[in-house]
């Protein structure tokens, strides 16, 4: 039987990197959880000794601090640096951008406009880059705009990487309607979407499909159904311990592919697994 993995499954390019860089920095520790994954940070913590501190109040002089891949909001950062620690900033590049932007359309003048979730670490740590906080209206759709009253005339806009372009598409269309300058940055990261495309492609080819991910998270539930329309026998599972040999009757073609919190290292067992079956 033919093994093979999708084009893109799994941890983005941003998870990837931050975690190489916390693999580089034994006896560090990480601001807020470097990502969204209990499992991987259990494994840093114990293999590379990479701790993690809940507030700045835990951290100490000469320690290592890596900033999480979300980002943390600026005046964290600069208190740091101000405290004589060695900062390691893995920062996913794609969220430095919307920072930035907030940063210099801000200075020049901008009312700013964040399409995300006001709770979400990455979209507090690019509202803390604006000069003027009172001026950063942070929405999720359009019915969220009907009460802003923005202090200038021109508007920059920025939206949370992970967001549909569609709703921010519907937001930036209501607003320059209404306003004479509206400026559209464009910084939604696609890597969510290639996990899908890629796993719509494997699963046209594969005559069973096996989606490796937790049950309840929803972009692997979305992989899940995405296979399915494709291919009968797709089966969701956690780890390798899920897996029934008797899926695997007759087939010829085997496709795997992985939510965007699973590891490397859970993936590879489910394919050591599978390769043993006769
Ligand atoms: Fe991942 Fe960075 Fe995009 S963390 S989802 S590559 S913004």
């Amino acid at each position: 039987m033919k093994i093979e993995l999708a084009s893109n499954y799994g941890f983005c390019f941003g998870v990837k990197r931050a975690i190489n860089i916390a693999q580089k920095y034994t006896n560090s520790a990480t601001m807020g959880p470097l990502i969204h994954n209990q499992d991987e940070i259990n494994r840093l913590k114990n293999d590379f000794n990479v701790g993690l501190y809940s507030n700045l109040n835990d951290v100490k002089e000469n320690d290592t601090v890596i900033i999480r891949t979300h980002g943390i909001p600026k005046n964290d950062l600069k208190n740091l640096k101000a405290m004589n620690t060695k900062v390691i900033n893995a920062t996913c590049p794609f969220v430095t951008t919307p920072q930035n932007i907030v940063k210099d359309m801000s200075k020049d003048g901008y009312s700013i406009l964040i399409f995300g979730d006001k709770e979400h670490p990455e979209v507090k740590g690019v509202q803390s880059y604006a000069s003027d906080l009172d001026d950063v209206h942070i929405v999720l759709g359009i019915e969220d705009l009907e009460n802003i009253n923005f202090k200038h005339k021109k508007i920059a806009c920025v939206a949370q990487t992970t967001k549909k372009k569609e709703t921010y598409l519907e937001i930036v269309n209501h607003l320059i309607l209404r306003n004479k300058e509206v400026r559209v940055f464009n910084t939604i990261c696609d890597a969510t979407f290639e996990n899908q495309d890629a796993a719509r492609d494997i699963s046209i080819k594969a005559d069973i499909m096996i989606v490796i991910g937790g049950k309840n998270s929803s972009n692997t539930k979305q992989l899940h159904s995405i296979c399915l329309e494709n291919c009968h026998d797709s089966y969701l599972i956690e780890n390798e311990d899920d897996i029934d040999s008797s899926w695997f009757k007759n087939k010829e073609f085997c496709g795997i592919t992985a939510g965007a919190s699973t590891p490397d290292w859970v993936i590879q067992k489910v394919v050591d697994k599978i390769k043993n079956f006769k």
